[in-house]
């Protein structure tokens, strides 16, 4: 126990809890899908989830949280993450990461996609490749009582052999009750990874960021929210909610419409 703090251990109806949201979620995922076109605002996307979550009678984790104003995230080309839903038209070319938290019973869903507008650019269709495929490299790397810095070390090499670099300051998380709780799952391997393991029962996200160019990331300061590349170049996004089992990783956010593993953009 030298890193003493033991993650969350879900018991079976906690699982099933978990499960029941982490499909809800990948429902409302596949809901938006057919909109996610040239033309269509961040902002009209956000009230898609706000409607479509609160007709089956859940709610938007995201709404509220620290002060967040919308329903999701929209990430748009070298936005990393946490962009506000707005003005911003989706154009032929962009690309764009939707990250979708739902609070279904109490218990929470988390994922996102990045979604390729129109005829985007060979270089913009490779970085959300990568990005894709490393998230289910990690997804293959760990097994029950792993050391989580088996994620970091599947994503790091993946990207950096395709000389992208992987975002630090922004992590995938424990999951459950609440949105942001132990453990910490770096997309990179680190010291405290080596050491902590993942155990059945745990529940937790990866969603690594992947950026074209430099790993920076900086902040806006007008929104508060807002994290772009320092470069300005681009930056895709995956993200499932995974449930660790005996078996191995369980992903319950896997959608029915969206790209499943191996697909190719
Ligand atoms: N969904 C993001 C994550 O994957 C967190 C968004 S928090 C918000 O952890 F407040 F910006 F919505
Ligand atoms: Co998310
Ligand atoms: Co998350």
């Amino acid at each position: 126990m030298l890193f003493g703090r033991r993650n969350l251990c879900l018991i079976e109806v906690e699982r099933e809890s978990m499960r029941v949201a982490g499909r809800f979620n990948a429902q409302v995922m596949d809901h938006l899908r057919q909109f996610i076109q040239p033309g269509i605002t961040t902002g009209e996307i956000d009230q898609l989830v706000l409607e479509y979550t609160r007709d089956h009678g859940h709610t938007p984790a995201c709404l509220g949280y620290q002060g967040f104003p919308k329903s999701c995230c929209t990430s748009i080309n070298e936005v990393i993450c946490h962009g506000i839903p707005g003005n911003a038209v989706l154009e032929d070319g962009d690309i764009v990461n939707l990250d979708v938290t739902t609070v279904v019973d109490g218990w929470l869903g988390d994922q996102s996609e990045t979604f390729l507008i129109g005829n985007v650019s060979e270089q913009a269709r490779r970085l959300v490749q990568c990005a894709f495929d490393s998230l289910y490299l990690a997804i293959d790397a760990i097994g029950p009582g792993d050391p989580i810095v088996n994620i970091g070390r599947a994503i790091s090499r993946k990207a950096h052999v395709l000389g992208y670099e992987v975002v630090r300051e922004y992590v995938g998380h424990g999951i459950g009750k609440r949105f942001h709780q132990e453990p910490s799952i770096p997309h990179f391997p680190n010291q405290q990874s080596r050491f902590q393991k993942i155990d059945p029962g745990v529940c937790f996200t990866i969603e690594p960021m992947i950026n074209e160019g430099v790993r920076d990331t900086v902040l806006d300061r007008d929104d508060g929210w807002t994290v772009r590349t320092r470069d300005g170049k681009l930056s895709a996004q995956f993200e499932h909610t995974i449930l660790m089992t005996d078996e191995g990783p369980e992903i319950l956010t896997l959608t029915e419409t969206g790209p499943q593993c191996g697909h190719q953009f």
